[in-house]
């Protein structure tokens, strides 16, 4: 089976609106064909229309970073996944690691989450990963397919084959660490296994699977060669349009 590379920038809470359009000004019409490879950019929720807006007929997608698991209601503050859907969002980054972390969000409202993005024909980048004491630990693997079980549970297997998983070692993201490829690949074999023993070969071999963490223009080709590595979740280095479109050439 051949999966289609992805690969999605998170820019996280970066950018003011003229910013952002100029990004995508000078990304938008030189990104490789969406047959090669689907290019991804998730812009801050403030942006989200706009960013639907510019892109409009082009082969960029947009993300957003977060959405709540409530269509609507007495919930300040949140972003609604039926607004976003109404906007025009091809998918929703959830569980990202800072939101885990910084927000509290637990595995059960991750795993809402992507069940209210799929409600809204969207698609879910979910994010699994371990920190540094874990991997020091030998628990990476337990806890990494712990967090992929929570994060499907309800979903059906043809729901997994076209939802993206992520995965960011924690110790990786913004560090300058990079997981080897070779430690890369290999945790994103338990969670192909994982998806495997939750549903069957077809879909762990279907549902594409990014690493992320410290990806940057000269270390992404080594990341995409490995056996089971589809695609990257990228930070820093998708800030900038020139380094992005240099991480989009490698997955061509
Ligand atoms: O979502 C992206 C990751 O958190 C990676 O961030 O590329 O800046 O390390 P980074």
């Amino acid at each position: 089976i051949v999966r289609k590379p992805i690969i999605a920038g998170n820019w996280k809470m970066n950018k003011t609106l003229a910013e952002a359009e100029e990004f995508v000004q000078a990304v938008k019409n030189n990104i490789p064909a969406n047959d090669v490879v689907d290019a991804v950019v998730g812009a801050p929720n403030i942006f989200t229309q706009k960013l639907v807006e510019w892109t409009e007929g082009t082969d960029l997608k947009v993300a957003a970073q977060n959405s709540y698991f409530e269509d609507e209601g007495a919930f300040t503050g949140e972003t609604s996944p039926k607004a976003l859907a109404d906007l025009g969002t091809d998918y929703v980054i959830i569980g990202h690691s800072e939101r885990r972390d910084i927000f509290g969000e637990t595995d059960e409202e991750v795993n809402k989450k992507a069940h209210a993005v799929f409600n809204h024909k969207m698609l879910p980048i979910i994010c699994v990963g371990e920190s540094l004491d874990q991997r020091e630990a030998g628990e990476t693997n337990e806890w990494v397919s712990g967090q992929v079980k929570a994060a499907l549970e309800g979903l059906t297997a043809e729901q997994v084959k076209e939802l993206v998983l992520a995965y960011e070692p924690i110790w990786a993201i913004g560090t300058g660490k990079t997981a080897t490829s070779e430690q890369a690949n290999d945790t994103i074999k338990v969670i192909r296994e994982t998806v495997q023993e939750l549903y069957d070969e077809e879909t762990a071999e279907a549902v594409r699977i990014q690493y992320g963490g410290s990806v940057k223009p000269d270390n992404i080709a080594e990341l995409l060669d490995q056996s089971d590595i589809d695609g990257a979740l990228v930070g820093g280095a998708s800030l900038e349009a020139d380094s992005f479109l240099k991480l989009l050439e490698a997955a061509d």
